[in-house]
């Protein structure tokens, strides 16, 4: 048996990733692309979210997508909800996990979410009461390592948001998921983060959320996992982005960071070959090139036949 440290993933690139994309993409793409995505041993998948389809008009086929979608024992099918209406909508629609997400900067869910933080939290604790425990609830908390509109955000400020909703009781709460939405991390504040929150959480699943807008991406990952976190949310392709980081590189990319754990000797689960298979339609689902690196560059185990002339000054010199 395997004694090399379990790391989970949870791909999110249906969701944070589709929905920044210009053009829709067609139900049915969506609904393939999940169903190959199960088959490549992720712990999750964030299929969708049941958000106002004014607001994110990407993903306005939730149900459909929810409704037929193959689902893989094994695999949680979590989805992002914002208020009460759409808490409804995924029950009604089987979900494994509500994923509920709030800013810990005001002026980020101003921006986002369009309320000011203490309204959202209301929102959420009026979800979180009435599910009730009858399905897991993750909480997201979006830009805790930094807010593009307001700099920086101070680590007691995560802890603050992150304690009001642990006290709803593990029951009800059962994970937190501490993302950095624009890519301002850095490892040395991820490493002071991750410490203070398994000593303060225990009893919660941690995720961290990364994005590579900066390039610091695997780096945070790396960070986080010498420091004892075991759960990672990623976009395969490395899909993903903030409109209020332009021009920035999305999430961090699932299939470079498992290929780097399982190259370190973590066990990922991950059917890293399948992964890659789906990362390469990345681009003909989105119609454009995708930032994710060893979908191009291959494995490093995928080794390269050496030029002719290689053989020739070998002998030469033999
Ligand atoms: N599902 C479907 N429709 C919803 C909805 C939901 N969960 N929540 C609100 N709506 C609809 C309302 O019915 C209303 O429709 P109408 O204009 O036809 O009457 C409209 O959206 C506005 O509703 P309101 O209650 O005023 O909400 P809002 O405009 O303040 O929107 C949010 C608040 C958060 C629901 C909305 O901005 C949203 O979904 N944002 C998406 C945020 C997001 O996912 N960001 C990226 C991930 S972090
Ligand atoms: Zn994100």
């Amino acid at each position: 048996m395997s004694t090399a440290k379990r790391i989970y993933f949870n791909e999110v690139a249906t969701r944070d990733g589709f929905q920044i994309e210009p053009s829709f993409i067609p139900t049915d793409d969506k609904i393939a692309l999940v169903d190959a995505l199960s088959e490549c041993g992720y712990a999750k998948i964030e299929v969708t979210s049941f958000t106002s389809p004014k607001a994110i008009p990407m993903l306005r086929d939730a149900e459909e997508v929810m409704g037929r979608i193959r689902r893989v024992p094994g695999v949680e099918y979590t989805v992002l909800v914002p208020n009460l209406r759409g808490a409804e909508r995924a029950l009604e629609s089987r979900a494994d996990e509500l994923n509920l997400v709030m800013s810990v900067s005001e002026t980020h869910n101003l921006a986002n979410l369009r309320m000011p933080r203490e309204k959202s939290f209301a929102a959420l604790s009026d979800v979180i009461r009435h599910v009730n425990g009858r399905t897991p609830i993750n909480i997201s908390l979006s830009c805790c390592f930094g807010c593009p509109m307001e700099g920086d955000v101070p680590e007691a400020e995560v802890l603050r948001w992150a304690d009001r909703f642990a006290a709803f009781g593990a029951d009800r709460v059962r994970g937190l998921t501490i993302c950095d939405t624009t890519g301002m991390a850095h490892p040395a504040q991820v490493s002071r983060m991750v410490e203070v929150l398994q000593q303060r959480f225990a009893g919660l699943q941690l995720t961290l959320h990364f994005h590579n807008t900066r390039g610091m991406g695997l780096a945070n990952v790396l960070a986080a996992v010498q420091g004892g976190i075991t759960r990672f949310d990623g976009s395969l392709g490395g899909l993903g982005g903030c409109p209020y980081a332009p021009g920035a590189s999305g999430n961090i990319s699932s299939e470079d960071a498992v290929h780097m754990l399982d190259a370190m000797g973590y066990d990922t689960g991950m059917d890293i070959p399948r992964l890659l298979d789906v990362a390469r339609q990345m681009p003909a689902i989105v119609g454009h090139e995708v930032p994710g690196q060893v979908a191009k560059a291959g494995r490093i185990t995928d080794l390269h036949a050496p030029p002719p002339y290689v053989a020739e000054l070998r002998a030469a010199s033999a």
